[in-house]
């Protein structure tokens, strides 16, 4: 049987600044759906990358009177190292400064333009260089400044490209009515929809005024418009000019994952573009909200920027991972909070799944010397929590198929602290100095480390590493799948399970 595949981008961040952790976030989601369909059977490719170009970086090389490729590649190998301890899995890693990025988006250009669809014109705008935005006079806020950075526009006035997207306006407005599930969440396509109807202007894609950018094909003096150019990137690494079959097994794209203010960007001018060359549409764009600091936006000049190097440092990548993945909702904005975050660590990772294993591996070591014996019969406090180890493994898939991640991360910790409940009420430590208790200590002994086997396989999505750890301790096999965690009793009967190690350290608030 051909196996299933499955396409995931997050968007290709700007190297302007170091990256915080509201990129950490939208990756890591990103990162957990792709782990999820590899651990579902699916052949996935995953893409994240950088967006290169554009008079902002130009300018700030500048400032640092280094070369623009001098600075990103440096900040870009900040990007790399990040997502390294991140445990991010993606399968490329997209520079839009690459060869062969460049040759995708000129030949883009190229056969829109010999369609008819991009023309020369002149474009006088109100530009934001920090969003690389044209804004017209109604869409600024009330000072006058960008709608979303609030910083002053200036007025530029060039000849230049531009992109018929009115021609495609009825047909993209069209297809989000038609295809719900192409735009989510909900709030998101209807603002879309309101504003296509509002009336779409034509394009202007390309710049004279710097050349840090790719050049238009036979008119070098113009460079494409960096939107144009970072869209494109995801036809790049998936063959779309040289590898056709690789192209046809990924495209359309599953998810193209990104953050709230940049879905315009990616279901319009990005569907725009795609009708323009006959490409299908990606099957969807999800549309993720911000992290926020005590209800604040993170920025430089409030100075609450959190660097995710630190806390990883701090308190290791996958305590990060959790947070960010329990505490947001998916399309809703949440809050980062430090002190959230330790009692996060601590109780739900050092207490509720720490002690769990903690507890479990101590009494088979003490009680069976490590081995487990032969599960017979079973009380009905047993069959509760098998029944719930299979119902928690089911309703897992659905959630995380819908891409509802913070409520399969809770879900996944009510079984853990079922499995806690379930070692207080049936008290092994009791049955252990009851002779005619034998059977019944091996049952729940039992249950509890095949509890832990799927439990390790349901959070490897979320907290790689701790997974890893807890099947190292159990001392089974890396190679995991979803199938895995949804049958009860798949643990050998005289497996012999590790010695206990600490998780989570709990940390002391000061
Ligand atoms: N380069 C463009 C994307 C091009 S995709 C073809 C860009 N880059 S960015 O670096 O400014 O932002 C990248 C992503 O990070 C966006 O999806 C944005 O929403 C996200 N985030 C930036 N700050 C964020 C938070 N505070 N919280 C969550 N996500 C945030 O836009």
């Amino acid at each position: 049987m051909e196996k299933k595949t499955f396409y995931i981008t997050t968007p290709i961040y700007y190297p302007s600044a170091k990256l915080h952790i509201g990129h950490a976030y939208c990756t890591t989601i990103a990162d957990t759906i792709a782990r999820f369909k590899r651990l579902a059977g699916y052949e996935v490719f995953f893409l994240t990358g950088s967006d290169e170009h554009g008079q902002k970086i130009q300018r700030t090389a500048e400032a640092q009177n280094v070369t623009p490729i001098e600075y990103v590649d440096k900040i870009v190998a900040s990007f790399q190292e990040l997502w390294k301890r991140l445990e991010i899995s993606n399968d490329d890693f997209i520079r839009t400064s690459e060869p062969r990025h460049h040759k995708v988006v000129q030949e883009v250009f190229r056969r829109i333009r010999d369609k008819g669809d991009i023309y020369k014109g002149e474009y006088t705008g109100l530009y934001c260089t920090p969003c690389e935005s044209y804004w017209t006079e109604l869409q600024l806020d009330e000072n006058g400044c960008c709608p979303d950075c609030h910083r002053p526009v200036e007025k530029v006035s060039e000849e230049a490209y531009f992109f018929k997207i009115s021609k495609y306006a009825d047909s993209i407005l069209k297809y989000i009515e038609d295809n719900p599930e192409f735009l989510e969440p909900k709030s998101r396509r209807n603002e879309m929809i309101s504003f296509i109807k509002q009336g779409l202007e034509d394009l202007c894609i390309s710049r004279t005024s710097f050349n840090w950018g790719i050049p238009v094909p036979d008119d070098e003096k113009h460079v494409i418009y960096v939107w144009f150019d970072a869209l494109t990137n995801y036809l790049t690494p998936i063959g779309f000019l040289d590898d056709e079959e690789k192209f046809k097994k990924y495209w359309p794209a599953d998810v193209h994952l990104v953050g709230k203010e940049i879905v315009r960007f990616h279901t319009i001018i990005w569907g725009c573009i795609l009708m323009a060359l006959g490409i299908e549409l990606p099957k969807k764009v999800y549309g993720h909200g911000w992290l926020v600091i005590s209800g604040d936006k993170m920025s430089k000049s409030k100075g609450n920027v959190v660097d995710p190097m630190l806390l990883i440092d701090e308190f290791g990548s996958d305590a990060i991972r959790y947070f960010l993945l329990r505490e947001i909702v998916l399309g809703q904005d949440g809050n980062f909070n430090r002190d959230a975050l330790i009692q996060r660590i601590n109780s739900d990772l050092a207490n509720d799944l720490g002690n769990l294993l903690h507890r479990t591996l101590n009494m088979i070591n003490k009680f069976q010397k490590g081995v487990l014996l032969e599960s017979v019969g079973g009380t009905e406090i047993d069959e509760s929590l098998k029944n719930e180890a299979a119902e928690t493994a089911r309703e897992y898939r659905v959630l995380m198929e819908n891409l509802q991640i913070s409520d399969a991360v809770k879900l996944v910790w009510k079984f853990i602290s079922r499995c806690n409940k379930y070692i207080d009420e049936t008290a092994p430590w009791k049955l252990a100095k009851d002779e005619t208790q034998k059977q019944n200590l091996s049952n729940v002994l039992y249950n509890l480390a095949e509890s832990l086997r799927i439990i390790a396989i349901l959070i490897s999505p979320f907290i790689p590493t701790t997974s890893r750890r807890i099947l190292e301790q159990l001392q089974l096999s890396q190679d995991i799948k979803l199938e895995d965690a949804e049958t009860f009793g798949k643990l050998e009967i005289n497996h012999v399970v590790g010695k206990p190690e600490q998780l989570f350290p709990r940390i002391e608030i000061e």
